[in-house]
């Protein structure tokens, strides 16, 4: 297995709060890693570790070959895309040039915007179906309008490694699908895609490999079929399930047990 990206024994910290310590984490390229576990667990602040955009307070993230914190922000950007889980667009900015910030990491005093960045951003905006949005201001949009900007913006970057925290946050179902059929595509086309998902069955449907944490560590990894059982998703969400096989995948299929049915 290839990698151009793992983390090594990092301990995560906020100023005088630790996150996690000594965790350790590859990326293999070209996998679709999803990452799942409750609120506040440390998904967020494992992404930005693998983006550069937290220190680790001990240990490195190495991406290619190399501690991401000694590589410049701009040439780490040509290299990984993060969407965050919230981020803010400048005040009064369309939509276009939202998405064309994207393609920022690209650019140089000697390479100004050309003719492949133009493509870029448009390919970006038709997969996200946000073209038709194009002239309007980001801060006029519904929140999933937004979201795919955003994503949109992720796309523009044309990095072989796309992070995104949360990326189906506000869409509706059929978006939500649509976004996931994109990444499994981008996947399929050698893409590495590291994704953290709330939903758990999506996550089964579409990751080749699904990281489980709780509390700053992992608890567990593999494919979802190896991985997945009632008492994995006990200890790690404190939630009684039955498991079947997805009708339309085969993945595992989390039902939550009721509360009622325990009673008599
Ligand atoms: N900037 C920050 N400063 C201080 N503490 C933070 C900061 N960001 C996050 N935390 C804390 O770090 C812990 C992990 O947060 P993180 O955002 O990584 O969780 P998460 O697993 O992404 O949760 P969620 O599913 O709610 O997005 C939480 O206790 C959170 O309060
Ligand atoms: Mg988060």
């Amino acid at each position: 297995m290839t990698h151009r990206l793992h983390a090594e024994g990092v301990t995560l910290r906020y100023e005088a709060r630790t996150i996690a310590t000594d965790l350790s984490i590859t990326i293999a390229d070209a996998s679709f890693t999803v990452i799942v576990g409750p609120n506040a667990c440390g998904k967020s602040t494992l992404l930005r570790a693998l983006s550069r955009l937290l220190a680790p307070a001990a240990g490195q993230v190495i991406l290619d070959g190399r501690g991401i914190m000694d590589r410049p922000a701009k040439e780490v950007a040509r290299r990984l895309g993060l969407l965050p889980q919230s981020a803010t667009a400048p005040d009064g900015i369309t939509v276009a040039d939202l998405v064309a910030r994207g393609r920022y990491p690209h650019q140089s005093f000697l390479r100004q915007w050309s003719r492949a960045d133009a493509q870029a951003v448009s390919l970006a905006m038709a997969a996200t179906g946000v073209a038709d949005l194009a002239e309007r201001l980001v801060d006029e949009l519904s929140g999933g309008q937004r979201q795919r900007v955003w994503i949109a913006m992720a796309l523009a970057q044309e990095t072989p490694i796309l992070l995104l925290d949360e990326p189906t946050t506000f869409l509706d179902i059929a978006h939500q699908i649509e976004l996931l059929d994109l990444l499994a595509e981008l996947n399929a086309g050698g893409r590495t895609i590291v994704a953290v998902l709330h939903d758990l069955n999506q996550a089964c449907r579409y990751a080749s490999h699904l990281v489980a944490m709780k509390g700053g560590v992992i608890v567990a990894e593999g494919s979802p079929g190896a991985i997945v059982t009632p008492d994995l998703v006990a200890r790690v969400f404190g939630l009684p399930c039955v498991i079947i096989p997805d009708p339309v995948t085969g993945t595992p299929l989390i039902v939550p047990g009721s509360r009622k049915e325990s009673r008599p």
